[in-house]
């Protein structure tokens, strides 16, 4: 499924006092099985632009078209596009509000033509695939659950239907080292088996570490867009729109500026350490 978005504007509160362009002339492609991330401030237009590809909000210039079809075309199914493409905003557990686990995981399957008994199970396969018990967590309020079960739990909800595009804002946010880190093996996992995967983090590591496309955007404009290799070794670029980029590549940079030649495309802890023993070994650091 394609995502594709064609001179795509969007405007808040238009013909008011508060009128805020927070995308202007968006043209993006996403293939099949991409893993892209969208870094840039707050209020650069992240939030909006996840919502236009989910069908949240319509262009109010511009088309956005998933698997060729204009999603805000009259008659478009997009009910059946909620079966296939799944968002996880900030901050999810929040939305949780069923009595049981296993009914808030089961509520966009609510509606669907499956049996009870296949509802079970694809119920139980989601939060396996999260890491539960099925057995163990589904009579369970999820109002007794720690913060990161929680965001689990909601994470399961949006892993029900199987979505073959997954959408998540500020994921990370508020997790643990350690859930953060089993959250993006997940993630990692879930686009290994093909999952189209658009994630916003304002977190370079994190986009570094599993992220293989960046969009970086700016004031609601697309300011950069390709390979994260390629767009982290411009440290002045993304340090003139007052980005970071992860940690490995930073540190790469600071040892090049102190005379010590790394190679510029650098992005994970393997890459970084790979270069200091080539380094090593041939007594120089490349
Ligand atoms: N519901 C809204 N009503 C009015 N303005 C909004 C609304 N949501 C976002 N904005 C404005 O639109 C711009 C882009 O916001 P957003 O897409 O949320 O950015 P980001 O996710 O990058 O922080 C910002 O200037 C923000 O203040
Ligand atoms: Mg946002």
């Amino acid at each position: 499924m394609p995502i594709v978005l064609e001179d795509v504007s969007f405007t808040y509160g238009i013909g008011t006092p508060f009128e805020t362009a927070a995308l202007r002339g968006i043209d993006l492609r996403i293939a099949d099985g991409e893993f892209v991330g969208v870094m840039g401030h707050t209020g650069c237009g992240k939030s909006t632009l996840l919502q236009l590809m989910a069908g949240l909000l319509a262009p109010e210039r511009g088309k956005v078209m998933i698997d060729g079809a204009d999603i805000n075309a009259k008659g478009y199914p997009l009910a059946s596009l909620r079966q296939r493409l799944s968002v996880i905003f900030q901050y999810p557990e929040s939305q949780l509000f069923e009595t049981t686990v296993g009914k808030d995981v089961a509520f966009s399957l609510k509606h669907s033509e499956l049996s009870a008994r296949e509802i079970q199970e694809k119920v139980r396969r989601a939060l396996e695939s999260v890491g539960f018990s099925f057995d163990a967590i589904r009579g369970l309020s999820p109002l007794g659950l720690s913060g990161g079960e929680k965001r689990r739990v909601a994470i399961a909800g949006a892993l029900v239907t199987q979505p073959r595009i997954l959408i998540l804002d500020e994921p990370v946010a508020g997790l643990d080292p350690v859930g953060r880190e089993d959250f993006l093996k997940l993630i990692s996992g879930l686009n290994r088996n093909g999952v189209t995967i658009l994630m916003v983090s304002h977190n370079a590591d994190v986009l570094g570490d599993c992220a293989e496309r960046l969009l970086v955007l700016d004031q609601g404009r697309l300011m950069m867009d390709g390979p994260v290799r390629a767009e982290f070794s411009d440290v002045e670029k993304l340090e003139k729109l007052r980005l970071g980029v992860c940690r490995p590549r930073k540190i790469a940079h600071l040892l090049k500026e102190r005379g010590v030649p790394f190679p510029p495309d650098i992005v994970r802890y393997e890459d970084l350490l790979e270069a200091v023993i080539k380094g090593r070994r041939s007594g120089t650091a490349s």
